[in-house]
């Protein structure tokens, strides 16, 4: 830095302004130190300009977990929008744990991050509006109840009402509902819009907790086997559920959708290239991941929106769904 302050006439805390706060530096004479520092390859310390700075140019990003395919898409949001505004990102997996969740959330901040984004894996926002004090937060995809910092979600109880409106169209009218894990909020605000849009077309119901995982998806399946009577559709809280559903039911013989018609959450790539295809409610990831960069920028402007954002889900009606076909109604799946 000090050979580019000598070789231009210029103080060195000039040519670092160039680098850590271009704004503060004429456009003209910011031109020759970067041409200048290109000529002698010479390359800003990360560290030292966020000690100087008081934040990084990185964003943290947390999500639940990084193995279901719902979540890059998300990832792939936040990296676009982040490179456009000479961002890096940071990706950290809390495995759904409130503790490692925690100790990311920590390092980050230890990180002078610029900002993070919280695909949270509880409800509570306590520690997380600790965190908010210091540095921009934006909670995605999960609500926190109560929360105090930004928010962009998705409609979970209006994508999970247009699935029970759609089998009732079909005639379905007695459903089975393989819940997500306990205490966050999409789990909460779709099995809300099932049991209401079931109540609204008079449909008989009854839940399972399941989770998010194929697992989870094929043992509810396997536990529910025995309340299948004139059960003609499984409406599962995500896709992965789903695919552990289908597995279940095919290993027992049941024809999906001829016997059962399943539907799915969240639209990953699979879902349609899934035999039969899967009817599903298509999330906003990449926009969700996209607006949140957006919501850390203007917050980082003082710009800040305390208004939680809630994007649209679009059911997608795929093989998986058919008319309800009552004589063809499972005595039981665990029964073949
Ligand atoms: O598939 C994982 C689920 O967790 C998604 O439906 C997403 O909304 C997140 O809450």
């Amino acid at each position: 830095m000090r050979e580019i302050a000598r070789k231009l006439g210029v103080s060195t805390s000039t040519v670092s302004r160039a680098f850590s706060k271009p704004e503060m530096v004429r456009p003209e004479l910011r031109e020759r130190i970067l041409r200048m520092a290109r000529e002698l390859d010479y390359k800003p310390n990360p560290i030292a300009r966020a000690m100087v700075r008081g934040q990084s140019d990185l964003i943290g990003l947390v999500v639940p977990d990084i193995t279901n395919p719902f979540f890059p898409a998300i990832v792939r949001g936040v990296e676009d929008e982040a490179r456009k505004h000479g961002l890096n990102l940071i990706v950290c997996n809390s495995d759904g744990q409130v503790a490692k969740e925690k100790q990311y959330l920590h390092s980050l901040h230890d990180l002078t991050v610029a900002g993070v984004i919280l695909a949270s894996a509880s409800r509570r926002d306590a520690y997380v509006a600790e965190l908010a004090t210091g540095i921009p937060v934006v909670v995605m995809d999960r609500r926190l109840v109560g929360s105090l910092v930004s928010q962009v979600n998705a409609d979970n109880y209006g994508g999970s009402k247009a699935v029970v409106d759609h089998l009732a169209g079909l005639g379905h009218r007695k459903l089975l509902y393989l819940s997500g894990p306990p205490m966050i909020s999409t789990t909460e605000d779709r099995l809300r819009g099932f049991r209401d849009q079931c109540r609204l077309h008079g449909i008989d119901f009854y839940v399972v907790r399941a989770g998010f995982g194929i697992d989870d998806g094929y043992a509810a399946m396997e536990k529910a086997s025995p309340m299948m009577d004139g059960t003609t559709g499984v409406v599962c809280a995500n896709d992965l559920c789903a695919f552990g559903a289908l597995a279940r039911l095919a290993e027992v013989g049941i024809l999906v959708p001829d016997q059962i018609s399943v539907t799915g959450f969240d639209d990953i790539a699979f879902a349609r290239i899934l035999k039969p295809s899967l009817t599903t409610v298509r999330q906003p990831a990449y926009e969700m991941g996209r607006l949140a960069v957006t919501a850390i920028l203007d917050m980082r402007h003082g710009r800040a929106s305390r208004r939680p954002v809630v994007l649209p889900t679009e059911l997608v009606i795929r093989d998986s769904t058919a008319v309800r076909n009552a004589s063809a109604e499972p005595s039981s799946a665990g029964d073949r």
